[in-house]
Formats: structure tokens, sequence, C-alpha cells
């Protein structure tokens, strides 16, 4: 028990979020370089090179150079076991991005210093938010010009409306960019730029109170800009306080450029130090302890046709208790179906490895014979577990889907039913038909091409897709609302998913507003329950 007790205390699950560019690859990669996964950095960049010479996965994942599927990089650093969850961000960014973020115990928000609080981050900020797990902010590029630096962090709190605490506090920026201050150690540390890989830059860590060496190695005017800064800073910021970060109330700053590789160590030993351990998770109004529990998971992501000569699936799963042993028999619980994980595997940037054991907090991917739903919970025979399921998140792109061969008709309705339980698209009707008008519904817009490719691919069926205006879609939340009654705008559109629920579509999120204020009582979210 008490290696098994180590092994989960010594687990850190979390993903990087951040709109494209903002450097989560780069930062990855500096990662992985203290944590001896790779000796040059640069290798996790190769998406075009390295995964696709290694991948048989989906053709469109080929042709483009992208990773279509994410997957868990897991490295060992001072004592901890990481694992970071990718979350697949650019054209790829999909539902599979959010449902990713259900499986981390907390994120990592890496902020490009010029830019700001961008789209992406806001979207995927949200979904933390919901699960209350604790942001850790890395602004990046300060290599580079970047806006004032009170002026970031107020953005990050009205923006997201989450409290800052800057652990360090930047030293210029661009050309004159000189290194942080450490808030905590009230130590300066210069910048260097040891881009080249290495580990051990010529940084030199000075005690603030020499105020001397301080002016010798920012210059006199940085030192005053300095001083003053942190003044500033101590009468104005919120005060470090660690159970308002692991509640996600407070997101502790940090500043560096991934790209030189600075402030990235830094950062890593405080982010560690500060972050949490594999979280209990709720099972039926019941916390399940990470280390009491034996083995237990549940599924956060299925991926079809990984190899495309097997027609196989795969289903992720977090371990959220106990030790998972090669072998060992478990419980499907949504099937009541005792089963044997036969070869679970760990699914690395570009490769996968068959394994022993995994502990509370990684990830294993199985192969799936088909049982496996998104949100099911694995457990042992014994075990009356079950985990809550995972939300549907709101698309922001949606089309008609026309068939071409209406002879076809049944492949296709089975196709496209099979596709949506996989999760990789959502599927709606108008509200007064059935099944001949489809509405579907994605996170990115790429889902839409894979759609097309699997149906012509797998169930030999031609389809058109017609786009649609909408990009706001809501959950019909409060229970006594009477869907016809509701008055809405011009641009609503009432449609229902294939549970019968109801939902409501519009073109602007202004319309959304106006239909709250027209139509007293309706509660709408952005989420829908599993
Ligand atoms: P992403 O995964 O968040 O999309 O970002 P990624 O790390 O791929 O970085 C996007 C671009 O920003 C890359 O440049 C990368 O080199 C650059 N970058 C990342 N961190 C820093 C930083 O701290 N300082 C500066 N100056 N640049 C940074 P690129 O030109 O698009 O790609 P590449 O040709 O350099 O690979």
């Amino acid at each position: 028990m008490s290696n098994i007790a180590e092994e989960i205390n010594k687990r850190r699950t979390f993903a990087i979020i951040s709109h494209p560019d903002a450097g989560k690859t780069t930062l990855t990669e500096k990662f992985l370089l203290y944590g001896g996964a790779i000796n040059l950095a640069g290798s996790v960049k190769g998406k075009a090179t390295a995964r696709h010479a290694v991948s048989d996965w989906m053709e469109i994942e080929k042709e483009r150079g992208i990773s279509v599927t994410s997957s868990v990089l897991q490295f060992n650093y001072g004592g901890y076991c990481i694992n970071i969850l990718d979350t697949p961000g650019h054209q790829d960014f999909s539902e599979d991005t959010y449902r990713t973020l259900m499986a981390a115990d907390s994120a990592v928000m890496v902020i490009d210093g010029a830019k700001g609080v961008e789209p992406q981050t806001r979207k995927l900020f949200k979904v933390c938010g919901m699960r209350g797990i604790p942001i850790f902010t890395f602004i990046n590029k300060m290599d580079r010009d970047a806006n004032d630096t009170f002026e970031l962090l107020d953005e990050i709190e009205k923006e997201l409306g989450i409290a800052t605490c800057p652990v360090n506090w930047p030293i210029g920026c661009g050309k004159s960019f000189k290194g942080v201050y450490d808030r905590h150690e009230q130590t300066v540390i210069t910048y260097s730029d040891t881009e080249k890989g290495t580990k051990e830059g010529e940084t030199t860590v000075i005690p603030i109170s020499d105020e001397a060496a301080v002016e010798a190695a920012v210059g006199t005017e940085r030192k005053q800009v300095l001083f003053d800064e942190i003044e500033l800073l101590d009468g104005a910021s919120a005060e470090y306080d660690l159970d308002e970060i692991r509640r996600g109330k407070l997101t502790p700053v940090f500043f560096g450029s991934a790209l030189t590789n600075f402030g990235v160590e830094i950062f890593l030993q405080y982010f560690l130090k500060m972050t949490t351990t594999p979280l209990a998770r709720m099972s039926q109004n019941e916390l399940i302890d990470p280390v009491k529990n034996d083995f237990s998971a549940f599924v956060f992501k299925i991926q079809a046709n990984m190899n495309k000569a097997h027609r196989d699936r795969i289903a992720f799963m977090r371990i959220c208790s106990g030790k998972y042993e090669a072998d060992m028999d478990v419980k499907h619980v949504q099937s009541g179906e005792v089963m044997r994980l036969s070869r679970p595997q760990q699914i690395m940037a570009d490769e996968r490895k068959i394994l022993d054991e995994a502990y509370g907090g990684d990830i294993i991917g199985v192969f799936d014979p088909g049982l496996f739903s998104i949100g099911d919970t694995i457990c042992t025979p014994k075990a009356d577990i079950r985990y809550e399921g995972i939300p549907t998140f709101a698309p922001e792109h949606f089309a008609r889907v026309r068939q071409i061969d209406t002879m076809k008709r049944k492949q296709f309705v089975k196709g496209i039913t099979q596709i949506a339980q996989e999760g990789a698209i959502q599927i709606f009707q108008e509200y007064n038909t059935g099944m001949e008008e489809i509405i579907v519904g994605v996170v990115g817009v790429l889902q839409f091409e894979v759609l097309k490719y699997r149906l012509e691919n797998e169930y030999n069926v031609d389809i058109k897709l017609e786009p649609l205006p909408y990009e706001h879609i809501r959950w019909i939340v409060s229970s006594d609302t009477e869907l016809d009654k509701i008055v809405g705008t011009s641009d609503m559109k009432k449609i229902k998913d294939l549970k019968d629920r109801p939902l409501l579509l519009f073109i602007n999120e202004w319309s959304v507003g106006m239909t709250l204020d027209r139509n007293k009582g309706l509660e709408l979210s952005e989420f829908g329950t599993a």
C-alpha cells in the first residue's frame, strides 16, 4: 500500500492551455528537456515529421501533418512523475480538447506577453473554471516587446475573472529584458539565452538587498523602475494563498521566455510545489480518494481507427485511484461486464508502449471492443464507483448534413450516430422533424472534414455539408420552461438532441442575452449533461 501511496503522491497531471502560437509546444519541449525525456529540444515540435512518420492514424492526420488526437507525455523530474496532457489546438481544436481538461488536475495557461488574453485561452479557461482546478499562468515571449505588466495582470483579472499573484516579476522586456525578480526568494535572476538546449544557463542570482550588484546587473534606470514596481506590487496585488490557488480562485503568475529557455525551470519548480497530487473525484455524492481506493478510472476520450488495418478504437482513461496491474480483472460499470484490460498502452507523442502498471493520475489507452462510451467508469469488480459524466461542450460551428445517395439512408444514420457517440461531433435535429434533417455541431471546423472523410471511407456514404450561420448553442437548464412559449430573437432556432432535449441556436451572443431578458425564469447553459 505504501508503495501505491508514494507512486500516486508523486504524480502531477496537468494540461497546458493557450491560444495557438503563444508557445505551448516550445514550453512543453523545455519541460521535457529538464525531465531528461529528450536530449535536444525540438523533438516534440516535429509534428509534421516525427509524428507523421510513426503514426498510421487517420489519413487526414498524415495529409495535414497535424495531430487529430491528443496524447500524454510522461517524464520524471525532481522526484515527481509528471503527466502532461496534450490539448490539441490550431485547426484540430475540438471537443476532445475540452474533454482532456476533464482528465487534468491543474492547468498551465500560457499567454503571449505581447498579445494578452486571446479567444482560445478564454474558452479553455472557462472549462477549467467550471471544474475549479488550479490554474498557473506563464507569460511567455518576454524576450520580445511585451505589453505593460500591470496591464497584463489587469486583463487576466477582468477578462477571466481570476485574481492574480505574480510569483516573479519581469525586469524589462524585448531587447532590454534583464531577467526576473523572484518575490518569494527576494532575488534577481538575470536573463540568459540558452535556446540551444543546455540546461545550465549563465544566470546569476542576486539578493535584492545587494542594491549595488542589482544595479550593476540591470542598470540604474531599470533598477529604479524595478524597485518602484516592487513597492507598488506589494501594496496592490493579491496575497499569495495556496488554498485559493488550489481552489482555482487565484492564479500564480510567472514570466519568462520558452524559446530562449529562461524562467522555465523556475516556473516548473514552483509549479510542482504548488499544484496538487491527483485529485479525489466525485462518484454518486461520495469523494473517491486516489490512495485509499483500489483501481478506478474513467474514459475521457475515444479515438477510432488509430490503426486503419484493424479498424480499432482506443479508449483513453484517466486513472483516478489505486494501481493498475497488467491483466487485472476490472468491471465496466455501465454494462456491468467484468473484463480483462488487455495490453493497455501509454500513448506518447509519437509512440505507444505497453504498460505493466500505472497509478492514480496516469492516463492509459485501452483497446475498445465497442463497449466504452465517454464518461464511463472502470473499477475493480467489487467496488461500487460511478464517476460523474463528462459534460458536452457547446459546438460553435453548425452545418446541415445532406446525404447524396438517399438509398443509403441506413448506413448514413448508423455512421453518423456512431461517430457522434465517439464524441467527435454532436448531432441535432430540427425541432419538429426526425432524422431526415440532421444538423451537425462541432467545436473545431476540422471535425466537419473528419466526419465527411469517415462517412465516405468507413460507411461508404457521401454527404454534403451546408454551413449554417449559428455560433452559439445553449442547453435549457430551467425545468419549468415550455419551449413553445420561449420568446426569442429573429435569429434564434429551436432544435433538439438525440435524447429529445430542446436546445436553442443563436447567431450572436447578443441574442442569447436578449432571449434571457425576454423570458423570465429561463436558464441557459453552455455545457450539456452527458
Ligand atoms: P503553440 O504550441 O502555442 O502553437 O506555439 P509554439 O510553441 O509552436 O510557438 C509559436 C511560435 O512562437 C514559434 O515560432 C516559436 O518559436 C515562438 N516562440 C515560442 N516561445 C517563444 C519565446 O519565448 N520567445 C520568442 N521570441 N518566440 C517564441 P515560429 O516561427 O512559428 O516557429 P519556429 O519556426 O520557430 O518553429
